[in-house]
């Protein structure tokens, strides 16, 4: 399973880069603006520490201006990921940038179909928003099924990434159902080794062994 980091914050970037782990970074334009960066230059940072994907958001809201946004975005590095929203419009440019070779992320998916759209017009990404539908009381988790289920049936390429991530059993749940990729909040990524029995243990080993031998 990829784990990507769902931030546009150059220390929490760096941080969750050196534990090792990481595989790519999520962006979108709420994160940018609460940094308040340009957003080209902020993802020339992200590229010049992370190899892996990073999704750059576009703002148009039709395909052709979707395709020229695109275009200026992927320019920045080889490894920038086109985000388009899975509407209408981000399906006719997510089928020309799949035919141009440009890997793309389809975002703000929240009903299955848009997942199976998307997969034939050749993403390489779908990002169903687990954390948003439990928001209004329905259940993230049944997407993400329901999306594994139609791409295994068929054999689609198209990655699920898990998004909205909100804690850790959101993440527990995504690996048990077969994501390929979940986005998470670098707060999040934090926990993920936590447990109050690990401090426990690792103080009692200490303890018993500095009483046997003394500390050295
Ligand atoms: C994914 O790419 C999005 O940036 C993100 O996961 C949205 O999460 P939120 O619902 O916590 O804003």
């Amino acid at each position: 399973m990829d784990l990507y980091i769902d931030t546009a914050n150059l220390d929490e970037i760096k941080q969750a880069h050196d534990l090792g782990v990481l595989d790519g970074v999520t962006t979108n334009p709420s994160l940018i603006a609460k940094e308040g960066v340009d957003y080209a230059q902020r993802l020339a940072e992200i590229c010049e520490i992370v190899s892996g994907p990073v999704s750059a958001e576009v703002l148009a809201t039709d395909a052709k201006g979707m395709l020229t946004e695109a275009r200026e975005r992927a320019a920045i590095a080889p490894n920038i990921v086109i985000k388009l929203p899975s509407t209408i419009e981000g399906l006719k440019a997510c089928k020309a940038l799949a035919d141009e070779g440009v890997r793309t992320n389809m975002t703000l998916c929240f009903q299955p179909l848009q997942a199976l759209m998307v997969a034939k017009a050749g993403a390489f990404l779908v990002s169903p928003f687990i954390g948003r539908i439990d928001d209004v009381a329905q259940d993230g988790m049944e997407l993400i099924h329901q999306i594994r289920q139609i791409y295994d049936n068929f054999g689609y390429q198209t990655k699920l990434l898990a998004a909205s991530i909100r804690h850790p059993k959101h993440m527990l749940d995504c690996a048990l159902a077969g994501a390929d990729v979940a986005t998470v909040p670098f707060k999040v990524i934090a926990q993920f080794m936590q447990h109050p029995l690990t401090d426990v243990g690792l103080k009692r080993f200490i303890e018993d062994y500095q009483k046997a031998f003394g500390s050295q």
